[in-house]
């Protein structure tokens, strides 16, 4: 299923991920570095799954909100997704790092990023861009 930007469809979605990528970043765990990250990812069948970055005092443990929305969709037996919508109330336009594309690239490798900027303008952008030769057992 692909989802046009100029359909009713994509503006009442689109509408929710931003509804729901706000309201997490309010849950976010960020002491350390003060960025707050919110992440919904949709699946075809209209399921939405958020989640916030989770830091810890052993910085390396920090999880990503995305990571959390995708680990969150997968525990739920979630396997089709669509669309990624990444916030953040520190940087604009946000996108996934490398290891968080290694994830959604192993379950999703169609998926669409969408970034969001201070005016809520979209940015779309395919995942094979960012990642155009994800890690794969046996090359
Ligand atoms: N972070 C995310 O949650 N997602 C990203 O794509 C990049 C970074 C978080 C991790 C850390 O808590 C904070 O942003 C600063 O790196």
């Amino acid at each position: 299923m692909k989802i046009s930007s100029e359909t009713a469809d994509f503006k009442r979605i689109a509408k929710e991920l931003i509804k729901r990528t706000e309201r997490v970043l309010k849950n976010a765990y960020a002491p350390y570095s003060n960025i707050s990250v919110g992440a919904a990812v949709y699946c075809a069948n209209g399921h939405i799954y958020t989640g916030c970055n989770v830091e810890n005092s052993s910085y390396s443990l920090t999880m990503c909100a995305e990571r959390v929305a995708l680990f969150k969709a997968i525990s739920e037996g979630e396997r089709d997704f669509l669309v990624l919508l990444i916030h953040s109330s520190g940087v604009e336009s946000i996108l996934p790092c490398g290891a968080c594309l290694q994830a959604y690239s192993e379950f999703a490798p169609e998926i669409v990023i969408a970034t969001m900027n201070a005016k809520k303008e979209f940015h779309f952008f395919p995942i094979k861009v960012l990642l155009a030769k994800p890690f794969r057992l046996g090359g």
